[in-house]
C-alpha cells in the first residue's frame, strides 16, 4: 500500500462519532473516538442537530488528544471525511481540518467515508489482493464493491431500502434492546435459538441486491402477535441469522461471479461475530481469502479516514479551502449485473 511519506491526521465527524487519528504509513499512532451513542439513545436514533453540536464541543479536545498520544509533533497532512453524512456534522470536521491546514501550512484532502471503510482492513497490517470484493455493512450503507486495484471501485450491488446496521438497530428497538442495537442483538442472540422464528430472506430474484425492510416488518408483526410470549433471545438470534444468511449468500455469489481473490468485510456490522465467522467459512468454501479489520476499526473511526487520505495524497491528490461537504454522494458507479457472469476481470 502506497502511503504519504509523513504522518497524516485524520478527522471523522460524518455521523455520531467525533474521531481523530494520526497514522504513519499504515501504522496507527493514535485513534481517539468520542462516541455520542449515550446522547442519542434517548431518542432511539441520531438527531442531526444534536450530533453537530456535540461535534463542536468535542472536536478540539479530540484533535489535541490524538496529537499528544501520537507524539510526532505537527502532522504532515490532514485527511477529513467530507462526504456522505449529516451535513451539519460533516461541516464541523471539515471546518476544523481547513483551519488546521491553514495554521500549520500542510496539505488537505477530503475523503469519501466509504473509501475509509474499504481501506480499514489494511490497518491490521495486511491488505486483500486485487481484485477483491468489499462488503460494506454499516448503519447507513450496505454495498458490494469490486475493488480492481487501489482506488478503483465498481458497485456490484447494494440495499434497495434499509442498511444491514439499520436492520439490527430497528430490530433491537422492537425488542427493547436500546440504541445502537447491533451489539445488543449479538449479546442477546448468544443464548438464543436461530431457528425458532422463521424470518424472511428477501430479494431472492436479485442476486447482488438486498432488502431488509421486510425483516423489520416481520419482527414487528411477531412482537405484536405474541406480545410477552416472545422469547427475546430466540428472536434476536433468528434476526441475526436472517441478516447474516443473506449477506453471506449474496457476497459469496458476487465474489465467485467477479473472480474476486478475496472477500473483505468492513463497516460497523463487520464487528458482528456470527457474520465474521460465517463469511470467513464461506470464503474458505469458495477458495478465496477473507479479510476484516480489528473490531475497533469496524465502527466509525478516523484511522481509516487518515489511511484513505494518505493513499490519495501519495498519488498527488490535494483539496483546497473550497472543499465542500455533501450529504449524499455515490461511492462507486454500478456495474451491469446482468453482464457479470460473462465478464472477465
Ligand atoms: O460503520 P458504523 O460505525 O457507522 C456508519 O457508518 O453507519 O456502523 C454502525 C452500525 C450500527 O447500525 C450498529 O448497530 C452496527 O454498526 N453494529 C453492529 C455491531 N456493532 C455495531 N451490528 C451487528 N453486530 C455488532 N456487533
Ligand atoms: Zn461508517
Amino acid at each position: 500500500m502506497n502511503c504519504y511519506d509523513a504522518p497524516v491526521l485524520g478527522i471523522e465527524t460524518s455521523c455520531d462519532e467525533t474521531s481523530c487519528a494520526v497514522l504513519n504509513g499504515t501504522t496507527v499512532l493514535s485513534n481517539v473516538v468520542s462516541s455520542q451513542a449515550a446522547l442519542h439513545e434517548k431518542w432511539g436514533g441520531v438527531v442531526p442537530e444534536a450530533a453537530a453540536r456535540a461535534h463542536v464541543e468535542s472536536i478540539l479536545p479530540v484533535v489535541d488528544e490524538a496529537i499528544k498520544i501520537a507524539n510526532v509533533g505537527t502532522p504532515g497532512a490532514i485527511a477529513v471525511t467530507n462526504r456522505p453524512g449529516l451535513v451539519g456534522a460533516l461541516s464541523v470536521g471539515v471546518t476544523a481540518a481547513k483551519a488546521l491546514s491553514m495554521a500549520w501550512q500542510i496539505p488537505l484532502i477530503g475523503v469519501h467515508h466509504l473509501e475509509g471503510h474499504v481501506m480499514s482492513t489494511s490497518l491490521a497490517g495486511h491488505s486483500p489482493p486485487y481484485p477483491h470484493l468489499c462488503v460494506i455493512v454499516s448503519g447507513g450503507h450496505t454495498e458490494l464493491i469490486l475493488v480492481s486495484k487501489s482506488c478503483e471501485y465498481k458497485q456490484i450491488g447494494g440495499t434497495i431500502d434499509d442498511a444491514a446496521g439499520e436492520a439490527f438497530d430497528k430490530g433491537a428497538r422492537l425488542l427493547g434492546l436500546g440504541y445502537p442495537g447491533g451489539q445488543a442483538v449479538q449479546e442477546m442472540a448468544r443464548s438464543g435459538d436461530p431457528n425458532r422464528y422463521d424470518l424472511p430472506r428477501a430479494l431472492k430474484s436479485k442476486p447482488y441486491d438486498f432488502s431488509f425492510s421486510g425483516l423489520k416488518t416481520a419482527v414487528l408483526r411477531l412482537v405484536e402477535r405474541e406480545g410477552k410470549a416472545i422469547n427475546v433471545s430466540d428472536l434476536a438470534a433468528s434476526l441475526q441469522e436472517a441478516i447474516v444468511d443473506v449477506l453471506v449468500e449474496k457476497s459469496t455469489r458476487a465474489a465467485e461471479d467477479t473472480s474476486a481473490k478475496a472477500i473483505a468485510l468492513v463497516g460497523g456490522v463487520a464487528a458482528n461475530e456470527r457474520l465474521r465467522k460465517q463469511m470467513k467459512a464461506a470464503a474458505e468454501r469458495i477458495g478465496v481469502g477473507f479479510f476484516a479489520p480489528p473490531l475497533q476499526f469496524c465502527t466509525d473511526n478516523a484511522a481509516m479516514i487518515a489511511l484513505a487520505g494518505s493513499v490519495r495524497l501519495a498519488q498527488g491528490e490535494r483539496d483546497g479551502f473550497e472543499l465542500e461537504v455533501s450529504a449524499n454522494e455515490r461511492f462507486a458507479d454500478p456495474i451491469d449485473a446482468g453482464a457479470l457472469r460473462d465478464t472477465s476481470f
